[in-house]
């Protein structure tokens, strides 16, 4: 059984929303499946014979803090999952390692699933970019977290790590954190998918641009 993870980033509509709850209704599979769709669109996936998930989430529960979305809140909206610390989240919006184990601490204490992403920007500094994302994490139990190596330059390039990168990489993050679930993220598509999810320590894949045609996802979650 694998986890297959669709992230639709800002992308998506109603019309798109409905397509899929519509095309996965008539699909089987004992993979999990979980779509995480914009925080505008979560109301449509009520009913939604998979999972749901959020892109991100509040570090606080409630209170001054203008645009944010508590993990209650999303937990309330159908929410079973949250990505954490997305490379577009630290790299966009200046998210660092502190805000994110905060973040972390709540979507568990909310009864979400973390998704938390980690992957490195330069290639031939892999492991001391992956150490730097996971210290903040030593000590703590990431057995009910899902971990996604999502090397920067590797999203939305058509570029993928070599199948011995992925495995290594992986192998790393469980030595490093201890027992999680992980997962592969980056360029993962109808073409190459098969491959990375037959690599050893490959639980799962996160995929962006893919997740969004029906065709496409409804045949990898398959798998
Ligand atoms: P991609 O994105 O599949 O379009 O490369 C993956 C991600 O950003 O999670």
């Amino acid at each position: 059984m694998k986890i297959i993870v669709g992230n639709w980033k800002m992308n998506g509509d109603e019309a798109l929303a409905h397509e899929f709850i519509d095309a996965f209704d008539n699909i089987d599979t004992q993979n999990t499946v979980v779509i995480c769709p914009p925080a505008e669109l979560l109301a449509y996936f009520k009913g939604f014979k998979y999972s749901v998930g959020a892109q991100n989430c509040s570090y606080a529960n409630s209170g001054a803090f203008t645009g944010e979305t508590s993990p209650a809140s999303l937990k309330k909206m159908g929410c079973s999952y949250v990505i954490i610390g997305h490379s577009e989240r630290r790299r966009l919006f200046s998210e660092n390692n502190e805000m994110l184990l905060a973040k972390w601490k709540n979507a568990l204490t909310n009864g979400l699933t973390p998704i938390l992403c980690v992957g490195e920007s330069n290639q031939n500094d892999w492991n001391n970019e992956l150490t730097r994302q996971l210290d903040i994490f030593s000590g703590q139990d990431l057995s009910h977290t899902i971990v996604a190596y999502e090397p920067v330059w590797s999203i939305g390039t058509g570029e993928v790590p070599s199948n011995e990168r992925i495995t290594q990489s992986l192998q790393f993050i469980k030595k490093t954190v201890g027992n999680t679930v992980t997962l592969y993220g980056g360029s993962v598509n109808i073409g190459n998918y098969k491959t990375i999810l037959n690599q050893d320590d490959v639980d799962g894949v996160l995929i962006g641009s893919a997740s969004l045609k029906v065709s496409e996802f409804s045949e990898i979650v398959k798998y």
